[in-house]
């Protein structure tokens, strides 16, 4: 089964794709929202795709599901300093992934913004000190995930300062069929699998294509 996973943003694609993806592994997932009407809802028409032999998607406000044992945030990076700060007591202790991409669309095209702590994950890791932050899925295109008829095919940069964290969340990205985990190191790392997305969505455009990355050598 598996610890359970508590998705902060979790009503946005990427959210929402991840949770499909993790239920659809029988692991324990729940969406979370500022509005717990919103995100039950959400759970509800997850759940009306996924077979029996997934486990069923809950839903709830942010405050109840970063209660939970793993979490993910899935907010947008101009959200997440405010929408964290609210929910660190909750998050103390545990491992938090962070999947933002500082991007701007300024010129009309996909640019990278570039945080001062570095990288959205490292500036998660500021927001909430005591908890074991790491950076992944941020080169993850959440349409891939939510259509469950596509087989994946891709890897997922995993960064962070915990070893131990590092590892335990390669080993949840595993568990999503047609993803390959690569430990890329320290958190401060997760600024390149950050700076990559702007680059993905530039070719998404340029081939009419569904981009991913694959790290080969390995
Ligand atoms: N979409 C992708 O393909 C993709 C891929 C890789 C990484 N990412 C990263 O993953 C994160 C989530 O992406 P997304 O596309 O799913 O984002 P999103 O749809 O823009 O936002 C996700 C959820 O965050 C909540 N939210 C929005 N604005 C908020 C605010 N001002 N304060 C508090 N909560 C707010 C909303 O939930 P409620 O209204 O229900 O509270 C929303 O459903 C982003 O940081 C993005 O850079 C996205």
């Amino acid at each position: 089964m598996g610890e359970p996973i508590g998705i902060i943003g979790g009503t946005g694609p990427l959210g929402t794709g991840l949770a499909l993806r993790f239920a659809a592994a029988g692991l324990e997932v729940q969406v979370g929202s500022r509005d717990p009407e919103r995100a039950r809802e959400v759970a509800h028409r997850l759940n009306s795709l996924l077979d029996g032999s997934a486990t069923e998607v809950g839903g709830g406000r942010n405050q109840e599901v970063a209660a939970r044992a793993l979490v993910v945030v899935a907010l947008p990076y101009e959200a997440m300093r405010a929408t964290v700060l609210g929910l660190a007591p909750e998050l103390a202790g545990k491992i938090v992934i962070s999947t933002a991409v500082p991007m701007s669309f300024a010129s009309g095209r996909p640019e990278p913004v570039h945080p001062e702590a570095g990288s959205a994950a490292e500036e998660l890791a500021e927001i909430c000190p005591g908890s074991r932050v790491v950076g992944a899925f941020q080169t993850v295109a959440a349409g891939q995930l939510l259509d469950l008829r596509l087989r994946l095919d891709e890897d997922v940069l995993v960064g962070g300062d915990d070893r131990e964290a590092r590892k335990e969340v390669a080993n949840l990205v595993q568990r999503i069929e047609g993803l390959r985990a690569v430990e890329s190191g320290p958190l401060a790392t997760c600024r390149y699998a950050e700076g990559l997305t702007p680059l993905l969505l530039r070719l998404n455009r340029l081939h009419h294509a569904q981009t991913g990355i694959r790290i080969t050598g390995l």
